[in-house]
This record gives C-alpha cells, sequence and structure tokens, in this order.
C-alpha cells in the first residue's frame, strides 16, 4: 500500500448515495466502505466502488473481524478480504477492538472486551497474525459500550494503547464512542485522549447518538452533536491533524448534508490547530510518523 498522510475529511459510502457516485456527484474528499457489504461478485456492487475509487480514497471498515473473540479467525473471511484489498488498493484497513460472536454464532454486534493482560495479549497476537495473513497494518477501532466487567484491570485507554504497541497497529479513534462510553461509565474523556498514543492514530470516526436519560447509545443516526465536536478539537489539538470520516449508518440523510458535516469537520479541525505548523506527517499503515505539532511562533 502506498503511503498516505492526510486524506482530508471523508464520508461514509452507503446505498442512499450510489447514484451519486455512479453519475460522479458524489465529491467526497475520500469514502469508508463497510467490507463486507462489498465482498461480492454480482450486482451492482463493484460497479460503485470502482466508480468510487476513480473519484477519491477508499478505506476499508470491517465489522466482523472478531479480533477479540475466542473463536479461531474465519480464514475465509480473511482470504475474502485480502483479494478486496489487491483489488481495491484501500489507503487502509480498519476493524474494530471488540468480539462479535462464540462458537461460529454472529451477534451482528461490537462487544466491548474485559480490559485484562490477558485479553490484551490475547487480541493483540490475534492482530498480528491477521496482520501477516493480509499483508499490512490495520487500524483498531474503540467501540462505545453499555456494560462493563467487574475483572477489568486497565481502563480503556491503556488497553487500546497496550494492545495497539503490543500489536504494532494503528488507531482509528472514535470521538463519539469516547463520549458515549465516558457518559454511561462516568469517565473522564479527557484522561481518554491524553491516554491514546498519538503517533498510532491513523483515522478518527465521527457520529452522533440517541440519548436514552440514563445512558447514552451509539446509533449512528443524528448529525454530530456539540459535545463530541468539542471533544474533536481537544482530540485534534493532541493528535494534530488527521483522516476524519462522518459515520451515518441510520436516518441517512442527503448526501449534501452529510457533505456539509464533512465541511464542518474541517473547520473543526482548522480551529484546533489555529495557528500551529504540522512538522511530521500523519500516521500511515506503511510508515508510522508521529505528528509533532509547535506553535506558529516558535
Ligand atoms: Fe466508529
Amino acid at each position: 500500500m502506498a503511503l498516505h498522510s492526510h486524506l482530508g475529511h471523508g464520508i461514509g459510502l452507503r446505498p442512499p448515495h450510489y447514484p451519486h457516485v455512479l453519475d460522479g456527484s458524489a465529491r467526497a474528499d475520500w469514502f469508508e466502505i463497510i467490507s463486507e457489504n462489498f465482498m461480492v461478485a454480482g450486482g451492482r456492487v463493484p460497479a460503485v466502488l470502482e466508480a468510487a475509487r476513480r473519484q477519491a480514497p477508499i478505506v476499508l471498515h470491517g465489522v466482523s473481524m472478531s479480533l477479540g473473540g475466542v473463536d479461531p479467525l474465519n480464514e475465509r473471511y480473511l482470504g475474502e478480504l485480502k483479494q478486496l484489498i489487491e483489488r481495491i488498493e484501500p489507503a487502509w484497513v480498519s476493524d474494530h477492538l471488540c468480539w462479535g460472536g462464540f462458537g461460529r454464532h454472529y451477534a451482528h454486534d461490537l462487544l466491548p472486551l474485559p480490559f485484562t493482560e490477558e485479553a490484551l495479549a490475547h487480541v493483540a497476537a490475534r492482530i498480528r497474525y491477521v496482520q501477516d495473513r493480509l499483508g499490512c497494518r490495520i487500524l483498531i477501532e474503540n467501540v462505545s459500550s453499555y456494560v462493563t466487567f467487574t475483572h477489568s484491570a486497565l481502563p480503556e485507554w491503556e488497553f487500546l494503547a497496550g494492545v495497539a504497541e503490543a500489536a504494532d497497529c494503528g488507531i482509528l479513534l472514535d470521538v463519539n464512542n469516547i463520549y458515549v462510553s465516558s457518559v454511561n461509565h462516568g469517565f473522564d474523556a479527557q484522561k481518554y485522549l491524553a491516554g491514546v498514543p498519538v503517533e498510532r492514530v491513523g483515522q478518527i470516526h465521527l457520529a452522533g447518538h440517541q440519548n436514552n436519560g440514563t445512558h447514552l447509545i451509539d446509533t449512528h443516526d443524528h448529525p454530530v452533536p456539540s459535545p463530541v465536536w468539542d471533544l474533536y478539537r481537544d482530540a485534534i489539538r493532541r493528535v494534530g491533524p488527521v483522516s476524519t470520516l462522518i459515520e451515518r449508518d441510520d436516518n441517512i440523510p442527503e448526501l449534501s448534508e452529510l457533505l456539509a458535516e464533512a465541511e464542518m469537520a474541517r473547520q473543526a479541525e482548522a480551529e484546533a490547530i489555529d495557528g500551529a505548523v504540522l512538522e511530521h506527517g500523519t500516521w500511515s499503515p506503511s510508515n508510522p510518523t508521529p505528528v509533532a505539532l509547535r506553535p506558529a511562533s516558535l
């Protein structure tokens, strides 16, 4: 895979927007696609993907690798993903720091892990295997959660950092997921950001959620709310400019509305780095380079 720096502010490619991709009017900085939805040979999906990759960089985002599971990794899935990678040549590949099934029964959900040294070693070994199998480094995404394990021994951010270090992989930092989990579990989102190894962050996700009063649910069916924008600016101040994606999976609006949110992310990033100078490139799968910011006056 080629070197990448900052792709800009992209959107998740979803079926209601396929016509805009096919007629060339989508005009996004980049597209993230759900890998599993494009592991098909027929229908209009391959044509949509070919059209999208002619217009903008593509990033593959998986939802079913079950990196934290205890079932053996699904070799057929990994083989099909590798074929898709070879065909599409994505900017990078990501999946989630979670588990998603047991006994070959899939939960169709991104389930949280216990934050223990044992789980850390387990999932890191599986990520290393996946990276060898796919022939590229991957990014792992922090998930939102609604329950915790009583035997967790580490805060989530230490677990995430430890896994990324042990597996030598990148991080897809979902800022909305940090916010949702910080409210649900009562931790300080700033502490989370402070614990993330910035040199490994290759991408950020932004999304909306549902407020159920006693807890938040990561529904991806609303625009990005102001507390998440605030946390995004905080993340950018720590990490530096980084490829950012607006995620929307339900109640999907017109493409123009999503692109306007991507523009808001561009603005928020510019506000956050206000006057700072990027010294190095951002993280890339083949050449992880720390991002360092310094005030323009220095
Ligand atoms: Fe996400």
